[in-house]
């Protein structure tokens, strides 16, 4: 089985994948795969403080096997310096022996999934980060990664079963409120051209801090919810929380107006 969810940002959300919240992980094996779509933070301080060391070590000891892609709140010094090896089809991260990095612009084979992996995207809040310390560039992705994600679609013939990505396509955020936070992203604007080439059955983005599915496009956003990818099951405890716009909204609704 594999299970997606949307951005953990390091120890703050790392936690949803504990039994309480996501008990069906406790039935999986090492077969089975959960992967975080971006924003997995948990490789940030250099040297790793002790609340991410043992975060890590916590998901090293899941049944499951753990895949991340990067968003744009990663510490790409410390994603860069993993260990690399081919697992699924490609080139990955080794985190240590059951969590693994996927890299940008690769197809892999995830069971029989054939999933197109493109991570990163422009950080909003990048002006009041420090370059090195808690932002890097290199959340745009490089010239090689936008060419080698074409290449690869390119070889698989512009088809395949999955495509798993941080951010959404610019068509997919104009559908939401987002687009005047989000517009202008390099990102969004590629993976809008490759929206329109090519060929797949599910899409599965986050970055958004939401939950919702577009089902003309077929692509799912995912906050905190866990889905089961090939059901479309959401299967964790918490799910579709209302957004801080929403829950703003509706406590206006029931401020007592004047004259009331
Ligand atoms: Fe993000």
């Amino acid at each position: 089985m594999i299970f997606l969810t949307g951005d953990t940002h390091g120890v703050l959300e790392i936690g949803r994948l504990r039994p309480d919240n996501f008990p069906a992980g406790q039935n999986l094996t090492r077969d089975d795969l959960v992967i975080i779509l971006g924003d997995f933070g948990l490789l940030w301080s250099d040297p790793p403080r002790q609340e991410e060391r043992d975060a890590l070590g916590e998901l090293e000891n899941s049944p499951w096997t753990t895949l991340f892609l990067d968003g744009n709140h990663e510490n790409f010094s410390l994603l860069k310096a993993l260990p690399e090896e081919e697992r699924f089809g490609a080139p990955v991260g080794v985190v240590s022996p059951h969590v693994f990095h996927l890299r940008r612009g690769y197809i892999y084979t995830l069971q029989n999934k054939r999933s197109f992996v493109f991570g990163g995207a422009r950080s909003v809040d990048r002006k009041g980060r420090r370059s090195g310390v808690s932002w890097w560039r290199q959340e745009i992705p490089s010239e090689e990664e936008f060419r080698r994600g074409l290449n690869s679609l390119e070889e698989a013939d512009w088809k395949v079963d999955w495509i798993l990505t941080h951010t959404a396509p610019d068509s997919i955020l104009e559908k939401t409120h987002l687009l005047k936070y989000l517009a202008g992203d390099p990102v969004s604007a590629y993976l809008d051209e490759i929206l329109r080439e090519v060929e797949y059955d599910r899409w599965f983005c986050a970055h958004l801090h939401l939950n919702r599915f577009f089902p003309g496009d077929r692509l799912h956003v995912l906050r905190e919810n866990i889905m089961n990818g090939e059901t479309e099951e959401v299967v964790s405890k918490k799910r579709n929380t209302p957004s801080l716009r929403s829950l703003l909204r509706s406590a206006a609704a029931k401020r007592p107006r004047e004259g009331d």
